[in-house]
């Protein structure tokens, strides 16, 4: 049948390795007090391949996908005995110019499609089975802008890990082998100032982000005064390791609002290493030097998850006995 492609079964939730999409939704829940909201939030984690299932097998092709992420404070409610070693709720950052605030929730659904509409039938079917167990603090559907554009008119996600690089640096393992699998997940929502971005020459906005802009080319930064978003954003530890994210940042918005945003979403192994570059592009390095996309970009919120790996998140769907 046309635009099938029968040679692959829907995608498995937790799948943090599935393809970049065109659409994206992305979620956040807060869950309501009390031992039977929790019983249903149980219910949807145990039911969550089957609903991918549900919608996904409409059309194979459009390589629907779905990771949960659980807060600190519902993850203690789920599992009071055993969290992650690094999970916590997002700490706020006050720079020196512009702060990361830090906003609740205590589910993530990133939910990633090659067609809007299985993101929204997914969306709908989970707030459905979810019902008054929870509330909604923020839903943002997101689009995939051009070759990969963000707003602001550069490539995003060229540095992502790609293929084998990437449980190496977005699942976490041995080093907490209960939570081997899983991976921390940050997200914020920013809002652009496009009019005063545009307004800034393009030489300026590719020393600002690091890359040009028409053909993608890494600027090299080193000897510059002020670091660029890409120099801010690179992790290296005192071996000289470089520590990797996978991002699958999307532009979303409303021009009719005169809305124009990037959610950030990064899946990490080591929560620390996307703290350090939060710490890096708000207060700076050296402090006061800070990421100077802030200067157009505002954070409006700034959330902490876990997306356990499948069997994590089997145990966490079982009622304690
Ligand atoms: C690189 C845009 C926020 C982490 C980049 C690049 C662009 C970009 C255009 C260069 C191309 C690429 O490698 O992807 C944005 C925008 C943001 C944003 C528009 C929000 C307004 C963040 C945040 C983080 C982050 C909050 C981390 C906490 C990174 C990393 C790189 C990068 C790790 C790659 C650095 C390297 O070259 O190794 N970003 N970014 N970004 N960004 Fe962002």
């Amino acid at each position: 049948m046309a635009g099938q492609t029968w040679d692959r079964v829907p995608i498995d939730a937790q799948s943090i390795e599935a393809p970049l999409s065109s659409s994206a939704v992305f979620l956040v829940l807060c869950v309501a007090d009390g031992p039977s909201p929790l019983s249903t939030v149980r219910s949807v984690l145990d039911g969550l391949d089957d609903l991918i299932k549900t919608v996904g097998f409409r059309d194979l092709g459009a390589k629907l996908s779905c990771i949960v992420g659980i807060g600190a404070n519902l993850w203690d409610r789920l599992d009071p005995l055993k969290r992650p070693a690094e999970l916590k709720p997002f700490a706020s950052i006050t720079g020196t110019a512009h702060n990361a605030p830090s906003t609740p929730g205590d589910m993530l659904f990133h939910i990633r499609a090659e067609r809007a509409d299985f993101c929204f039938e997914l969306e709908k079917l989970l707030l459905t089975t979810l019902g008054d167990a929870v509330r909604v603090v923020d839903e943002v559907s997101g689009f995939r802008y051009f070759d990969a554009r963000d707003l602001l008119g550069f490539v995003d996600g060229t540095a992502n890990p790609a293929g084998r690089d990437i449980p190496t640096s977005a699942l976490v393992g041995d080093e907490d082998g209960d939570f081997a699998g899983g991976s921390y997940v940050v997200v914020q929502k920013y809002l652009h100032d496009l009019a005063a971005w545009n307004a800034v020459d393009t030489a300026k906005q590719e020393a600002i982000i690091g890359r040009t802009k028409v053909d993608n080319i890494e600027i090299d930064d080193d000897a510059a005064p002020r670091k660029s978003h890409k120099s801010l954003a690179t992790i290296v530890d005192a071996d000289g390791t470089e520590h990797d994210i996978l991002r699958d940042n999307m532009p979303f918005g409303s021009p009719g609002r005169s809305e124009y945003g990037t959610y950030f979403i990064g899946y990490s192994r080591h929560l620390w290493v996307v703290e350090r570059m939060l710490q890096r592009m708000f207060v700076g390095e050296p402090a006061g030097a800070y990421d100077r996309l802030l200067d157009f970009s505002t954070a409006h919120t700034g959330t902490t998850f876990f997306a356990p790996s499948r069997a994590t998140m089997a145990k966490l769907a079982q009622e304690p006995s």
